[in-house]
């Protein structure tokens, strides 16, 4: 049959996944490495000499050698102990180098290879950003500048020698100590660095360039003394300091809180301009992309800071939790990075206000993660197969990973989670090791059985909590009914019930908090707050000797990641807005209240009825915007309670979502809390506005709140709110404040100072590139009717380069993930622009691509037409020639 013919032919063609299922070890191990890398405008020549050790016993056939390789590395020698290899001996294809029949005793390999990293725009491998040389290896990046067993459980000791151009390149770095340095013939120099840490090639890291340095030092526990020096362009050094006073709290938490000290004398960090991620953990040698390095209270807001001090810190935290400890495989990505990122959010939440860390950190697992665990690329945070492992660095791995670490210290108390720790790396450290090793060092240091907890890491999908309660007055118990379920995600569809912590407690009528005696245990003394250890589909938990009937508070510090739906009734949710002392659930309960609200909404627009605000809950919001009042009121907070479920979070509700009519609905409620607050609104506004910027906890809270309120009048288009957030603009003397501003101005069309705010920005800032991705995210994500005008006259506006992955996350990402009304437009333009320019960054950086093409990955909840024609994009896309691995995947995952 032709049709079936035309589709062998396709899938014969089509990139080929890799399966955890598959994974053996290897058969050489790579003892030493040392590299000799010449550094050139036209060509870079890398030498490769690897002492090689086969891990398999003597005698029997020999087993060839595999070195992954890349299209872009030319071979130019292979020598084994000293002779060149025939070519008769070895088979080099696109994906890389066999040696056929290497010696059968250990022996020396020498690899050369010639590549062009002024031409590489993929940004992975060696490359160059603004003028300089440096390298990103993590995941398959290695492999782009020699062959090699690229692979994490391949450990070795790598030595590095850099020559290059004095004048053009005088710092060179590798990972390390430094052992050797000098000048050569021809205006050369070079450096040789010796990392005694066996480490994966994902690890390794080189820079060469014109850079200026900010250094200071820390002395550990032990008394180790550590250069700490933060490189930079010689034109931004002033703007490194925060960086660093963020690494030195890192360094100081990382001992007090679990015992980890640094193990090399130097640690550097380097910012670049063009990196596809946040940073990078290289031993001893971080790459940070430097929207995460620099900061002055005028170029960056008080998120930029935070994030700046957040990712400082994880990057540092994968010394011990990456580095000393990796990965067996890339399926295992999560051993390394949800443990990092639970380590690097309690960092943060020790460092600033824990309950609003929370608070965030769940509002973006709800915004990202859901929707991705809903959809076509559900996998599990440990995936069992992938085309291009680049796609798997996901907000699954990643946050909803660092999630159930955070079961684990839940299930097993703070100093039960540290015991299991310190025997995780007393087992492990140097190894490459499973999620499997991890659960069980856990297990074993508690004597805990965690075998219901293992579906956590094999199963796709949000888990659904359901919980009911009763109260019987007589015989004064309070039951809970849980109940569970993990919907069916694609290629899973036989789920089990997972352990989950539910944390609980009780709140009498007078607010406060009950002590708890659950049945069948013995209750200690003044715990007011239970976890409940709940496995099976259905579990039933009856508290007793509760004297009244409380208002229970369910998933305390959402304690699971889970979507949780109660029988708690709008008086209830009031209540505990109100009096709950767990601050997570206080913000929750408003976020319940409110986010009821408005999907009622939604349906009364969607039928065309008219829309009627719900008095109670403006009440609740008054209440909300008064507690700002009080003495010692906790403002981030407020703020955060202030703000409502966003469209994207709405959209993921209904079936079949509408951008435009949850857009009117929420703008209404926006609208109407806006009015209807007005006064305490502008009195917040300007009892917490400061005559100069200051930046401890409580000014940079305030500052938060002032410009929540500004955000929420400027949605009355009241002519004299945006002459007040005209003249905050030019007044500001610090970027949260100059921003909040203009973004108050921007979203309408209508506002008159609009147009003049954003040229006066750019005037002010054009110097700036990472002000002008500001600039360029809050164009594109304003809700302005047919915006996407806009955004493609920015396309060619110089301030966007498609070359640089923070343009495209700020500009095309900033339309994709800020606007739903406009990239969702009925007429399909922003379906088009999102095509043309994915196909375009697509011949450039398949990694980029692949990121931006995700903004259709969700295409089935929408209405039929636009359905059609996201589909038909998809289609467009998946045809094209010479697509990347990269957007395939995710495409054609999509498609199915
Ligand atoms: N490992 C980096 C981190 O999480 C992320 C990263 C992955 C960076 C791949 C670059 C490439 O800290
Ligand atoms: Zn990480």
């Amino acid at each position: 049959m032709a049709s079936s013919a035309a589709t062998a032919e396709k899938v014969a063609e089509a990139p080929k996944p890799i399966y955890l299922k598959d994974y053996t070890a290897p058969d050489y191990r790579f003892a030493k490495v040392v590299l000799d890398f010449e550094l050139g405008e036209e060509v870079t020549v890398v030498g490769n000499t690897i002492s090689v050790e086969p891990t398999f016993a003597a005698g029997g056939d020999p087993r060839p050698l595999f070195l992954n390789g890349d299209p872009t590395v030319e071979l130019a020698g292979v020598e084994v102990n000293g002779t060149a290899l025939d070519a008769s001996a070895y088979v080099l294809t696109k994906k890389g180098l066999t040696i056929t029949a290497p010696p059968a005793a250990p022996f020396e390999l020498k690899i050369t290879t010639k590549i062009k990293p002024q031409e590489n725009t993929e940004l992975e491998g060696l490359y160059k950003s603004s003028g300089n040389f440096c390298t990103q290896c993590e995941a398959e990046g290695f492999r782009r500048i020699t062959f090699y067993q690229d692979r994490p459980d391949v450990m070795s000791e790598f030595t590095t020698r850099i020559t290059a151009d004095k004048a053009k390149y005088p710092v060179l770095l590798s990972n390390g100590n430094l052992v050797d340095s000098g000048d050569l013939d021809g205006g050369k120099h070079f450096t040789v660095w010796e990392d005694p840490f066996p480490k994966p090639a994902y690890l390794f890291a080189l820079v060469a360039g014109d850079l200026g340095m900010i250094e200071d030092k820390f002395t550990t526990k032990s008394g180790r003394e550590v250069a700490l020096r933060i490189y930079v362009e010689e034109h931004n050094l002033d703007k490194a300091d925060w960086a660093m006073v963020s690494l030195i709290k890192s360094m100081k938490w990382d001992e007090d809180v679990f015992g980890l000290e640094y193990d090399l004398d130097l640690f550097n960090i380097v910012a670049v301009d063009d990196f596809n991620m946040g940073a990078m953990e290289n031993k001893s040698l971080n790459i940070f992309n430097s929207r995460l390095v620099l900061a002055t209270p005028q170029t960056a807001t008080d998120m930029d800071y935070s994030a700046i001090e957040g990712v400082v810190a994880h990057e540092y935290f994968h010394n011990w939790t990456g580095n000393r400890v990796t990965c067996r495989d890339w399926f295992q990505l999560s051993l390394k990075e949800g443990l990092t990122v639970y380590r690097d959010q309690e960092f943060s939440a020790d460092m600033n206000s824990r309950g609003v860390k929370r608070i965030g950190d769940v509002a973006r697992l709800r915004m990202a993660q859901f929707p991705q665990d809903a959809g076509p690329m559900a996998h599990p945070i440990r995936p069992e197969s992938y085309i291009k492992m680049d796609n798997f660095y996901t907000v699954t791995v990643y946050e909803k990973g660092a999630e159930v670490v955070r079961m684990y210290e839940t299930l097993l108390g703070k100093d039960g989670f540290r015991k299991g720790m310190d025997l995780y790396f007393e087992r492990h450290d140097g190894q490459a090791v499973t999620c499997d090793d991890f659960l069980a060092a856990m297990a074993d240091a508690n004597g805990a059985d965690l075998t219901a907890f293992k579906p956590w890491y094999s199963q796709a999908g949000t888990p659904k909590l359901d919980v009911t309660t009763e109260y019987d007055a007589a015989a004064k118990t309070f039951t809970m009914t849980c109940t569970q379920s993990t919907p069916t995600t694609p290629g899973q569809s036989d789920k089990k019930p997972v352990l989950m912590p539910i944390a609980v407690g009780l709140l009498a009528s007078d607010g406060s908090d009950m002590e708890l005696t659950l049945e069948g245990e013995a209750g200690a003394a003044g715990e007011t707050t239970k976890v409940l250890r709940f496995s099976e589909a259905s579990q039933t938990f009856v508290f007793t000797d509760v004297a009244e009937k409380p208002v229970p508070s369910i998933l305390r510090n959402f304690s699971a990641p889970v979507r949780l739906s109660t029988d708690l009734t709008q008086e209830d949710l009031i209540f505990l807005m109100a009096n709950d002392s767990d601050q997570f659930n206080r913000w929750e309960a408003g976020q319940t209240l409110t986010r009821a609200l408005l999907l009622d909404l939604v349906e009364k627009a969607g039928k065309g009825e008219e829309l009627v605000m719900d008095q109670a809950i403006v009440d609740a919001m008054r209440n909300i915007v008064n507690l700002a009042k009080e003495k010692g009121a906790d403002k981030a907070f407020i703020a955060r309670a202030m703000a409502l479920p966003s469209e994207g979070e709405l959209s993921e509700m209904v079936v079949p979502a509408d951008p435009d009519v949850i857009h009117a609905a929420r703008d209404f409620v926006v609208k109407t809390l806006a009015k209807e607050l007005k006064e305490e609104l502008l009195w917040t506004m300007r009892d917490n506005t400061s005559e100069k910027y200051e930046r401890d906890g409580e000014s940079r809270a305030a500052r938060t709140l002032k410009n929540t309120c500004l955000a929420l009048l400027s949605y009355l288009e009241d002519p004299e709110i945006d002459a007040e957030a005209f003249r905050r603009f030019k007044t500001a003397d610090n970027m949260t404040d100059q921003i909040s501003a203009l973004s108050a101005l921007s979203g309408r069309a209508d506002c008159v100072e609009r147009e003049e705010a954003i040229d006066a920005f750019y005037e002010q800032w054009k110097h700036d590139p990472l002000i002008m991705n500001k600039w360029l995210g809050l164009q594109a994500g304003a809700s302005l009717p047919n915006n996407v005008e806009n955004v493609k006259r920015l396309v060619d506006h110089p301030a966007f380069d498609i070359k640089n992955p923070n343009k495209v996350y700020s500009l095309v990402g900033g339309f994709v993930g800020g606007t739903p009304i406009n990239f969702h437009a009925a007429d399909g333009s922003g379906y088009e622009f999102l095509g043309d320019i994915v196909l375009k960054i697509d011949k450039l950086n398949g990694g980029v691509a692949a990121r931006m093409v995700g903004g259709f990955t969700r295409w089935r909840k929408y209405d039929e037409k636009r359905q059609e024609m996201m589909k038909a994009q998809l289609e467009r896309i998946v045809k094209t020639e010479g697509l990347s691995e990269n957007v395939f995947e995710i495409v054609s995952k999509s498609l199915e």
